[in-house]
């Protein structure tokens, strides 16, 4: 069976195995916080269990869900954002077809992304696409009142009411919330919306294997059992407290704080195919919103490579020492590509010819690691077999549990957000919302 490695090899220059397996009775401490909830934000570890505890009844609900609205919609738009998006936005884009957007046939819905901006141009380009098309909605939002989800949704609830009429929108729409708290919650029960329950101990950006992510994956044709099961197999694995070496969330959350321990300030999370694109924009709000806090944390990066190569591939090379890499690699592609031979040889490409074009891809990758390590940024190596919703699992577990981890390493409370209030208090105080007079008046004082 394919399992994730880790490969510490191009780290040992700058961190030692020797110091890192000092980490050793911190890690376990950590692990043991976690699995027995006594560490900071102990009431949001609903997550650590998850993928055991997804029971079979609800994947079956949640797959004939999925092919009863198959038959009744071709797009359907996910309205979400932060963890409420971005978990079914990188699963969706990694199994996805590069070019879905250009194919005419599908089998299941097609599924946009709305809620997570607040761009005018964005959401009406959007309705006037969805003009002519028979579509559906999930609602995603835990809170039930973040404001860049709920002008989406009252919007798009309005736009589908004219085309479906206002007694069958309830047939089109599934609400995904708290059980009891919040206006979508109000607004799903008055309605009649079909909802389903965001667990009270699941915080957003860990929250891809509850409905927040299980529901509109399948809706969209993706394996979600695939997806659970292989979470699932990352579960058992990184429960061990035992043996260190053998935890691989273990030793990557050590590794990654020994080299910030060294100086080493931002972590890029680097990829050679374009299809994990939004796996690190998931990978970005998971680790930046659990540690970025009380002056502390590394900051998470992200490149596609080799397109970042030739833009921030200069200053990883020769700028700032503060960075280490940890690159996501992918053994094997689904398809079959080589370069052909030409006769002109003009652009003098034929000593490739017949190579895959992965193999190109791997050459360029291992050259970029030689360079970057003598460049001194030091490279953490993650191994999967192929992409695959299993292999997907494993690797969101993986990194949620080594971001647990690291939150426990660097002593603060990986569950919460309180930095995120600032901006809306900000945001509500300039467009006056009723309760913000006060903070209306002094924010305005500073314009
Ligand atoms: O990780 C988190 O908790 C946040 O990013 C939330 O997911 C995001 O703010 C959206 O919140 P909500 O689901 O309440 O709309």
């Amino acid at each position: 069976m394919s399992t994730l490695t880790l490969n510490l090899e191009k780290i040992y220059d700058e961190v030692t195995k020797k110091s890192l397996s000092e980490y050793e009775n911190k890690v376990k401490q950590a692990i043991t916080a976690l699995h027995e909830k006594t560490g900071k934000g102990s009431d949001y570890l609903g997550w650590i269990n998850l993928p055991s505890s997804v029971e079979e009844s609800h994947l079956t609900e949640i797959e004939q869900l999925a092919s009863q609205l198959k038959e009744k919609i071709e797009i359907l738009v996910v309205i979400g954002i932060g963890g409420s998006y971005l978990g079914a936005k990188a699963v969706s884009e990694a199994f996805s077809h590069s070019f879905s957007f250009l194919k005419d046939k599908k089998d299941f819905p097609r599924l946009i992304f709305a809620g997570q901006n607040i761009g005018e141009d964005y959401l009406s380009e959007l309705l006037e696409v969805l003009d002519n098309k028979k579509y559906g909605i999930v609602v995603i939002s835990k809170s039930g009142t973040t404001t860049e989800p709920a002008i989406a949704f009252r919007i798009l609830r309005e736009h589908l009411e004219n085309r479906v009429g206002k007694e069958n929108v309830k047939n089109y729409i599934i609400a995904i919330t708290d059980a009891e708290k919040g206006a979508l919650r109000t607004l799903a029960e008055r309605e009649g919306y079909k909802s389903f329950v965001i667990p009270g101990d699941v915080g957003g950006r860990y929250s891809v294997l509850t409905p927040v992510g299980l529901v509109p994956l399948a809706i969209g044709g993706f394996s979600v059992r695939e997806l659970v099961r292989g979470a699932m197999q990352m579960e058992k694995r990184t429960k061990n407290t035992s043996n260190f070496w053998e935890n691989p969330s273990a030793v990557y959350a050590a590794t990654r704080h020994a080299l910030y321990s060294k100086g080493k300030k931002i972590e890029i999370l680097v990829n050679y195919d374009p299809k994990l694109h939004y796996l690190t924009e998931w990978w970005k709000q998971l680790f930046g919103e659990s540690e970025g806090k009380e002056g502390k944390g590394i900051f998470p990066a992200g490149v596609d490579f080799t397109t970042d190569l030739h833009s921030m591939g200069q200053y990883i090379q020769e700028g700032e020492r503060i960075l280490f890499e940890t690159v996501i690699s992918v053994k094997t592609p689904q398809r079959k590509l080589t370069v052909p031979h030409d006769e002109d040889n003009l652009d003098n490409l034929n000593y490739l010819k017949g190579k895959r074009i992965d193999e190109v891809n791997k050459m360029a990758a291992l050259g970029t690691t030689i360079a970057h390590i003598e460049g001194n940024v030091p490279n953490i190596l993650i191994e999967i077999a192929e992409l695959n919703e299993y292999n997907m699992g494993q690797i969101m577990y993986f990194f949620e549990k080594a971001c647990g981890i690291s939150g426990y390493l660097l002593g603060i409370n990986p569950f919460d957000q309180p930095g995120v209030e600032a901006y809306k208090k900000n945001m509500f105080a300039l467009l006056e919302k009723p309760g913000y007079e006060k903070e209306t008046k002094i924010i305005k004082s500073k314009l």
